[in-house]
Formats: structure tokens, sequence, C-alpha cells
């Protein structure tokens, strides 16, 4: 059977940028560096994307177009049949993220349609919005229609194609967002804290928040790139490929910042002062800054920033889909169409617990309390803790290791030179060749053991 791949470099940086681009920069990002004092944690951040994620992702793709299979198949291809469990491992991962994602993402999708009306009382009624939960069900369920007739099309034909048309213009719609966030008054206090770091702040909490931050938002540790590798050209070039995938995620998740913390200078008078530090920053806050913007400015702006935020989600969402219908498709030969609506349904199934623990349901809601914790955890923040916070480090790290101690670093530097005569020598193989077996293992392994001790001990 003939698999698919994408038509060349343009394609593949836009489907993996497509994936790494999501909720994470646009939601995620801008209330953890809030949470996490401004601008060090940008700092940190950037530091980290390049020195630990960046050779992650190498790998990845390595692995990925050097074996040409799934995540699970691409070790046993690459001759380690025993290893095939990281790539499962990736895919549960990858089926508990998606569940979940997709309830925010039907969230985005709602709000979208509530901006449209100029409804920004939304913002007081967030719980009873996430609660009514028939609603919320059918815009989770439309948002996953979407994604699995996308997927259905295959890898050039709808995953590249969404991408190519969804990626400018998420781009074009959150470069205008934020020129037009600059103009309002005190967006320059909002800047200041965005941008100037107080090194005071930095901390242990701060370094490993940024960590968790990045690896999610990469898409990494789950096999996505594995997936994505493996359809691309033995005459490409990975290692500029992967250079300008990280860079794309970070400008999104910096232009994100520069429209979210002026439109926070100018809701708190440039105070800054007890600005929101968790998931309620673009659900709750942002509709009310939209609201004192008065019309037609703020339907405008409310409502594209939260399409933006859907066009974000669902190139992403459609990454989390393949991941497993690939699988499917190479190791079980299915066909792509029956794959991908078998898979659909499960992950929807699997997000009904996540729909419900949002007011709903007083169990979910209050699904757990971990020790040593005030409060109780819903069951999607749950599942959240457990995929990206623990399992992502996990599968991340064994990637790693396999990478550079089972298949060596000798084969990975071939693959990443096919297509980049220059790598072989040049200052990045060096770093390479030091960090990814010696040091990158260790320091995903200590996330994830201070991860799960933290949160579940
Ligand atoms: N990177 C995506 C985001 O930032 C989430 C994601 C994680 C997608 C893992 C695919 C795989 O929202």
């Amino acid at each position: 059977m003939q698999r698919g791949s994408f038509s060349g470099r343009i394609g593949f940086i836009a489907a993996a940028a497509g994936s790494a681009v999501g909720l994470g920069n646009i939601w995620g990002f801008p209330y953890k560096v809030s949470n996490g004092g401004g601008a060090i944690f940008v700092l940190v951040y950037l530091i980290i994307c390049f020195a630990f994620c960046l050779p992650v992702m190498l790998a990845e793709i390595a692995i990925g177009r050097a074996s040409g299979s799934n995540s699970v198949g691409a070790f046993a291809k690459l001759g380690f049949r025993k290893w095939r469990g990281i790539g499962m491992l990736g895919i549960i991962a990858g089926l508990l993220i998606f569940s979940f994602y997709n309830v925010i993402a039907g969230w985005a999708f709602g709000y979208t349609l509530e901006m449209a009306n100029g409804n920004f009382g939304i913002a007081d009624s967030f719980g009873a919005f996430t609660s009514n939960v028939v609603k919320i069900g059918i815009y989770g369920a439309v948002f996953m229609l979407i994604t699995a007739l996308i997927v259905t099309q295959g890898v050039s034909g709808g995953i590249e194609k969404a991408s190519k048309l969804l990626m400018p213009a998420l781009l074009v719609m959150i470069v205008a967002l934020a020129i037009y966030a600059l103009t309002l008054p005190h967006a320059m206090e909002g800047i200041r804290f965005y941008l100037l770091p107080d090194f005071s702040k930095l901390n242990g909490k701060v370094i490993m928040g940024a960590m968790g931050q990045a690896f999610f938002s990469l898409s990494l540790g789950m096999g996505a790139l594995i997936t994505f590798g493996s359809y691309v050209g033995k005459q490409e070039n990975i290692v500029s490929s992967a250079v300008i995938i990280t860079l794309a995620d970070i400008t999104i998740a910096i232009l994100a910042g520069f429209m979210i913390f002026p439109l926070l200078g100018f809701i708190t008078n440039g105070t800054m002062n007890d600005i929101p530090q968790g998931p309620e920053l673009v659900f709750v806050t942002l509709p009310h800054v939209f609201a004192s913007m008065g019309e037609p400015y703020g339907t405008i702006f409310g409502t594209c920033f939260f399409l933006l935020l859907c066009f974000a989600a669902l190139t992403s969402t459609v990454s989390l889909l393949e991941v497993p219908v690939s699988y499917l498709v190479d190791d079980w030969k299915l066909k792509r169409r029956s794959a991908t609506w078998l898979v659909a349904a499960v992950i929807f199934v699997m997000g009904i617990p996540s729909l419900l623990s949002a007011g709903y349901s007083a169990n979910l809601t209050n699904f757990i309390r971990y020790p040593n914790h005030e409060k109780h955890t819903d069951f999607l923040s749950f599942v959240a803790n457990v995929a990206n916070d623990s399992m992502l480090p996990l599968c991340g790290s064994l990637i790693v290791i396999f990478a550079s101690h089972i298949w060596r670093m000798k084969n990975m530097d071939a693959e990443l030179a096919l297509g980049n005569p220059t790598y072989q020598g040049s200052l990045l193989q060096r770093y390479m060749r030091i960090a990814l077996p010696y040091i990158i293992p260790f320091i995903l392994l200590f996330v994830f053991f201070t991860t799960v001790y933290k949160t579940f001990f």
C-alpha cells in the first residue's frame, strides 16, 4: 500500500508548525508567563526551546524519516522491535491529550459564536457555559468532525493543505490583533511586564514550568514528529526545517504575548496587579477586555481572537489524530477512512468525562484531591497532569535514549546529514553529540520524577 507523503519542504514545515502551534501557544503560554513572573519565564522558555527541545525534535524527525514508519512501527523498522513500547506509550499520551484538548477546542468554537453575537456577558457565566454539556458536546463533536474530515483526505491532500491555508491566516490575524492591542492605553505597562525580566523571580518552579510548556508546545514526546517525519522525502533538509518549526512555534507564542499583555495593561489601568494566572485568562478576562473596547471593535477583536484559537487548535488536533491513524493504517492495515472515524469516535467518548468535569458533574469537577493540595482537581486537569506533565517528558526521555544509545548517534547523524551535507562536523552536530546522549534524557527524567512526586505525592 502506498504511504502518504508531504509534497515538499513547505508542506512538512506547515504541518509540523501547525501541530506545534495550538492552544498551548495562545491559551497556555500567556497565562504561564503571567504565573511564572513575566519576562523571566519568557527568557527561560526561549533557552529551553533551543537548548533542549530542538535536539529532541531532531531525534524524533530523524527516527521518523529513517524508518519511514508510524511512531510505533518506526522502532521495529529500525531493527528494535522491543522498543515499540515507547511508541505505544506516546500513542496513549496522545489519545489522552486529544480527549481533553478537544473539549477546550469546543469551548473556543463556542466562544467564537458568542463573540460574533456580541455576547461578552459570557465571561461572567463561564461556569454556566462549560456546564451546558449538550451545547459544548455538540461544539466538540463539530470540532472532531472537521478534524477527522481533514485527516481522511490524507497527508498531502488533507493535513498539508489545511495547514498551508490555516497557518498563514493565523499569522495575519495574530499580527493584526497584536498591533491593535499595542495601540490601547496602558499597553506599554503590559509589555514591560512581558519583556523586562526580574531575575529575583527565577526559581525551580519557573524552570520546570517553562520546560513542560516548551515540550507540550513543540508537540514533543508523543510521536507526532516521528509520524510527520516519516512523510518527508530523503532529499529534504530536516535540520533547517526543525529550526524553522521551532522558530515558528516560538514566534506565535511570543506574538500571543504581544496581543494579551497589552490587553492586561489596558484592563488594569497599567498596574498589572492581580492579573489572572490561570486558564481563565483567555475565557474570562479577555471577553471583559473586548467588552470594554466598545462596538464594533470588541466584537471584531473578540470574534477574530477566538477564531484564531480555533485555527491553532485545529492543526494540532489534526496531528493528534494522525498519529494513531498512521499506526492503524501501517501496522493493522486499516483503511485511512475507517481508521480515522474509529479513532475520532473513541477519542470523543474518552473526552466525555473531561467534558462533564467543568461544572456539570460534581464528582468529576472535584475529581481528586492530591496530597498536600488544598483544592480538588477536576478530571480534565487530572488527565492533563498525567498526559502532558508526566507522560510527555517520560516518553521524550525514552525516545532520546533510544535515538542516542540504541539506534546510535552515528546513524542519527547520517540521517540528519541527508539533504544537509554541512551537518557533519557542524557546531550543532557537536552540541547534539554531547547533549542528546548525556544531558537531555536526565533532565527529562528529572522533570518527570519531580512532576510526579510534586503533583501526586
Ligand atoms: N503543541 C500543541 C499545542 O501547543 C499541542 C500538541 C501536543 C499537539 C502534542 C500535538 C501533540 O497546543
